[in-house]
């Protein structure tokens, strides 16, 4: 691997990073990828979520396949026992079993739960979560949409997100109209990690500061005149350079009696729109130089999106 993306890769690796939504990690350990790395995803009977390797230091089974019992993640090949730490605990075949040596350790990665994603940081993360207090909020609805594993880089599935040229053409009768694909000026502007766009659909009554949080999560705020709000909050998971999945909330703070399913419903067909043409585009990953690509005036999230990367490290 050349230096650049072994920095590209360490910046990324120092970042929380969503793995999974909050009700899919359960005592039943499940394996997912996170920047190439495997993980082990497992609940404890504290209710606790953690993240390991996916490799028992043994003999590199997957932890994944192993099953939770009480606090403790326990190994299918050979029952060694790793508590949450990541210290083994317990070695059955030894005559002591707890006479453990130092060296046998799983990996314990950070691990937090928040806005029912479970967001896991391979290194100490540069940057708290967001706040968004309307997903912690009472009078709130949060409905859980996807998750979306598309075949393109993290990079990509966001870019997409704050893409207003293609809702005409790739969204026509749901979130555009071909025959009214002009995009009205919008303002761009770059603070630290946060990169903040508005924007004013035509059948929106107005909205608010959507900000990319780098380096792969977006918050929108959308005022509908009045009291009514609804907040978008979208985070990608990176796994490889040709697989991310999209966690995508839809909070709103009325008509609180609809099913989930009916906006669920809507986003799956929202996204499997974005995800052919996405999953085409190549390179699979946003490239972050700007002579790369064709960028005119409507394109000025993207722009700022490559430049916050690029000086983030991220690219
Ligand atoms: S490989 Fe895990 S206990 Fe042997
Ligand atoms: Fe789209």
């Amino acid at each position: 691997m050349s230096t650049v993306s072994d920095a590209r890769l360490a910046a990324l690796r120092a970042c929380w990073h969503p793995v999974a939504y909050g009700v899919d990690v359960t005592a039943a350990p499940r394996a997912t990828t996170l920047l190439d790395e495997p993980l082990a995803l497992w609940r404890d009977a504290r209710g606790a979520a953690h993240a390991f390797r996916d490799a028992c230091v043994h003999r590199g089974t997957a932890l994944s396949l192993g099953r939770v019992e009480g606090d403790e993640i326990v190994c299918a090949y050979h029952g060694w026992r790793y508590r949450a730490d990541g210290a083994c605990t317990a070695i059955p075949q030894l005559a002591e079993p707890t006479r453990v040596p130092a060296r046998a350790r799983a990996v314990a990665y950070s691990t937090v739960e928040r806005y029912g994603i479970i967001w896991v940081a391979l290194e100490a993360p540069r940057w708290p979560l967001p706040d968004v207090p309307e997903l912690e909020a009472g009078a709130w609805r949060t409905v859980r949409t996807g998750p979306f594993a598309w075949a393109c880089d993290a990079s990509r599935q966001v870019e997409n997100f704050t893409d207003f040229g293609h809702f005409a053409f790739v969204h026509p009768g749901l979130l555009g109209d071909p025959d009214h694909a002009v995009v009205a000026p919008y303002e761009v502007s770059t603070d630290g990690h946060v990169v903040r766009y508005a924007y004013g659909r035509p059948d929106a009554p107005n909205t608010e500061a959507f900000p990319v949080h780098l380096p792969y999560t977006i918050v929108e705020h959308i005022d509908w005149a009045g009291a009514d709000g609804l907040v978008y909050f979208f985070a990608s998971q990176p796994g490889a350079a040709d697989a991310c999945i999209g966690y995508c909330l839809v909070a709103r703070n009325y008509n609180l009696e609809q099913p989930d399913e009916v906006i669920q419903a809507f986003e799956r067909t929202i996204f499997a729109q974005d995800q052919r043409v996405v999953e085409s585009q190549r390179p699979e990953r946003v490239p972050f130089d700007l002579a790369d690509e064709l960028h005119l005036t409507f394109d000025a999230v993207a722009v700022a999106y490559r430049r916050a990367m690029r000086a983030h490290g991220f690219a």
